[in-house]
């Protein structure tokens, strides 16, 4: 498998979407497959990482060798970031996190009535921002799905979100980012970038914590 940066070094990640439910046979969600966080999971361990990823529902196989928590809705996964993320290393957010819930999850199937119906929405956690908080915090990655201004809104979530890097994809190319099997990369950080052109969802994991395994030698 070639050389292994990560040897010796813990890393958590999120993948896949969350699932925000609406009533018991209905929820909010987003076109996230989860291959770009399996992805990176896959290329982790290979380069000699400890894995745990932490996925919303999806359909694919555990890579060989990673350890898998399977959740649901957006405070799942932040409780289970939140048990596993002493003594890590690396965090990676990759999991496309639903902003939003349902206020009030009804207990029984909503039944059709008027023409019209609203749902009340209320802000999730953000899990990302809750593990940089932490005062022993691992090195904290987040990725930044974008349409218009890249740069300029993955550099507002660098800053808000108090990150050591963040991975920007522009989501409105076709055969690019989410559920497709290639994606491209522009990564930030304090004082520099990178740009990762397009290529398969393995090829960029690689690279991608290729340049992580040299940030954390050196920070
Ligand atoms: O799964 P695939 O089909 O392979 O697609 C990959 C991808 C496009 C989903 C992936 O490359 C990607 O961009 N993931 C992040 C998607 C996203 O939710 O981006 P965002 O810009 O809305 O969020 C910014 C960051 O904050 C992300 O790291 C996200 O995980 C995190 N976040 C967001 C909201 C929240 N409540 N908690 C969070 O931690």
């Amino acid at each position: 498998f070639g050389p292994k940066p990560l040897t010796g070094h813990k890393l958590l990640l999120t993948a896949g979407p969350t699932r925000e439910p609406i009533d018991p046979v209905r929820y909010i969600s987003n076109h996230s497959s989860g291959k770009m966080g399996f992805a990176l999971a896959t290329a982790a361990t290979q380069m000699g990482a400890e894995v745990t990823l932490v996925t919303g529902p999806v359909n694919l196989a555990t890579p060989l060798g990673v350890t898998r928590i399977n959740v649901e809705s957006a405070q799942d996964m932040l409780d289970a970031v939140m048990d596993n993320v002493d003594n890590q290393d690396i965090f990676i957010g990759c999991a496309a996190v639903a902003d939003y819930r349902i206020a009030e999850v009804a207990e029984s199937k909503i039944k059709k009535s008027s023409e019209n119906m609203q749902l009340a929405l209320v802000r999730n956690p953000d899990i990302l921002a809750s593990v940089s908080a932490l005062t022993k915090r691992p090195f904290t990655v987040g990725f930044a799905a974008e349409t218009d201004n890249v740069e300029e809104y993955a550099r507002g979530k660098l800053e808000r979100k108090k990150l050591d890097l963040i991975a920007a994809n522009d989501v409105s190319i076709a055969g690019l980012g989410f559920n497709a099997d290639a994606n491209a990369l522009h990564v930030f950080w304090q004082d520099g970038s990178q740009q990762l052109p397009a290529t398969d969802k393995l090829t960029l994991a690689k690279q991608l914590l290729t340049l992580i395994a040299t940030k954390i030698k050196t920070s």
